[in-house]
């Protein structure tokens, strides 16, 4: 599986992430609960009608993601805190358009996005935590594989809908994480 970014996180972006692993922990319990979420909304598209059992099939690795990080973080005496959003996750998502094939292409791409980053980040995690706190580092090296092929299972379903469209705004959306993802913020979140 390839990934595409145009940009790397900031610099700043792993050890403000390994030094508040406590929420950041609990924002990415939310983050495995919105893509399960995600993968249910995206049922609703007449053009998913023959992705169903895969839709199904995704939210439910999704949600098994979510009861792991829970076991963690009750394991570690941490609290299931609020959602705190991201200016990245909302910058990408403010931008589905209204209409047949845009409105499903535009929302399987952002799905895409967000997998594809998270695919990234933790896998960045997995390396970078070795050292500081081997479980953790562990549990984030044994989802890459999945939120990876949850990422080219989206990029595949929009190219079913209509290839052309689908790479055109791909390349608008790969600049716009791009812009995105370098702006660093203090907030204790993946993305
Ligand atoms: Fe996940
Ligand atoms: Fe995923």
């Amino acid at each position: 599986m390839m990934l595409m970014f145009r940009a790397k996180p900031p610099e700043s972006w792993l050890p403000k992430v390994i030094a508040n692993l406590g929420t950041v922990l609990v924002d990415h319990a939310h983050l495995e609960r919105k893509a399960a979420k995600s993968a249910l909304t995206l049922q609703r598209y007449q053009q998913l009608s023959t992705r169903l059992e895969e839709l199904t099939s995704i939210a439910i690795e999704e949600l098994e993601h979510f009861n792991l990080v829970l076991k963690l973080l009750e394991k570690r005496e941490i609290p299931f805190g609020q959602a705190i959003s991201s200016p990245w996750l909302s910058g990408i998502m403010n931008t589905i358009r209204k209409g047949q094939n845009e409105q499903v292409i535009d929302h399987l791409l952002c799905a895409a996005m967000i997998e594809g980053r998270s695919c990234e980040k933790f896998q960045i995690l997995s390396e970078a935590l070795v050292s500081v706190d081997a479980p953790l580092a562990k549990f984030y090296a044994s989802l890459v594989e999945s939120e990876g092929n949850h990422y080219a299972a989206y990029l595949l379903m929009a190219k079913e809908v209509d290839e052309s469209e689908t790479n055109r705004r791909l390349d608008f959306y790969l600049d716009l994480d791009a812009e995105l993802v370098q702006k660093p913020n203090d907030l204790h979140i993946l993305h």
